[in-house]
């Protein structure tokens, strides 16, 4: 933690574990160091970076303020993944919002994350620790395989309990909350704190390149089937399948992956990144998945299945 924390101040990256996937962490008020996130992520500066700190009190330093009814979600859901969008003050650089007035911010749930925010006297920009596009890391392994040549420091905290991204949530132009991104808390856990709350309509500029039709994605072409229906022909040919649950068509074999052993949402979420780089490096042609049930933790597993089937 002393490491880790010495790289950050000194102006380093460090990869960071949170209860979601792992961030690439580095102070958020250097502008530099801001900038080197950006290039090691090979992610283009219009794709703002979420803040992340270990208590909102600490936030006034940073935001304007948590406008109603996001301060009821913050006071529900931190620690833990979500992340809401609130007014910057100028002390945040518009690097870090990719000139947006709106600075993602986000307190996660995760013991060694927080040990270390509580360490620092700057928050950590941290976006997902992996290449632009590519499936978000859910494990130490799944850094060093991918950026370990381009950071100092990998802070292990194990595999991420979650395992999707954060929620994020803002206001729309007339105040009223909006999901920008589905993640880790369902839509129907947002909706008992904010009754009827929709989703943010895909517009022309994504707001969250987590938007973008294809992200988080394998190399492998990959191919998301409906539920219920018989795999593919061509299935025996060098393709992976990846199912939501055992079930009796399940054919055992190489190449053949299960989400959910207990068929459980929460499971499913963890597994899903790994899950989908095991079948992207098992020499598959190409990838069929099914999707979870469409609820709960669910939608934002089928959101990620989506964007990774459509490259
Ligand atoms: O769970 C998470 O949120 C993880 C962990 C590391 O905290 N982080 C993460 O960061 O997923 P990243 O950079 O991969 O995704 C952040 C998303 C991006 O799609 C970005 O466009 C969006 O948040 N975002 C950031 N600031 C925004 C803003 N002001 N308005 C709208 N979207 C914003
Ligand atoms: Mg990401």
């Amino acid at each position: 933690m002393d490491e880790a924390a010495a790289h950050l101040r000194a102006g380093r990256l460090v990869a960071i574990p949170t209860e979601t996937v792992y961030g690439l962490a580095g102070n958020a008020l250097d502008e530099s160091v801001v900038l080197s996130i950006y290039r090691v992520k090979n992610r283009p500066t219009f794709d703002p970076l979420i803040l992340h700190t270990d208590t909102a009190q600490r936030l006034a330093q940073w935001v304007e303020g948590i406008p109603p009814p996001l301060d009821l979600l913050a006071e529900r859901f931190w620690p833990g993944p979500l992340t809401l969008l609130l007014p910057k003050r100028a002390v945040i650089s518009d690097l870090v919002t990719a000139g947006l007035p709106t600075v993602a911010v986000r307190i996660p749930a995760h013991d060694a994350a927080r040990a270390l925010l509580a360490r620092l006297d700057f928050p950590l920009a941290a976006p997902s620790a992996n290449p632009f596009g590519y499936i978000s890391p859910t494990q130490p392994q799944h850094v060093l395989a991918q950026l370990g040549d381009a950071i100092d420091y990998v802070l292990d905290g194990g595999p991420c309990r979650v395992g999707v991204e954060s929620t994020i949530v803002g206001l729309d132009a007339g105040g009223a909350p909006v999901i920008v991104r589905q993640g880790g808390i369902s839509i129907e856990e947002i909706a008992t704190v904010c009754p009827g709350i929709r989703l943010a309509a895909p517009s022309a500029l994504p707001r969250a390149p987590g938007e973008l039709p294809s992200h988080y994605a394998p190399r492998t072409p990959m191919v998301l089937l409906p539920t219920g229906s018989p795999p593919p022909q061509d299935v025996a040919d060098r393709a992976a399948l990846i199912f939501w649950k055992p079930e009796e068509r399940f054919v055992d074999g190489p190449r053949r992956f299960v989400l959910a052993p207990d068929g459980l949402l929460e499971t499913g979420a963890r597994n899903l990144y790994r899950v989908l780089r095991e079948a992207d490096a098992c020499g598959a042609r190409i990838i069929y998945a099914y999707p979870a049930p469409e609820e709960g933790l669910g939608r934002a597993i089928n959101d990620r299945l989506r964007r990774a089937s459509n490259g």
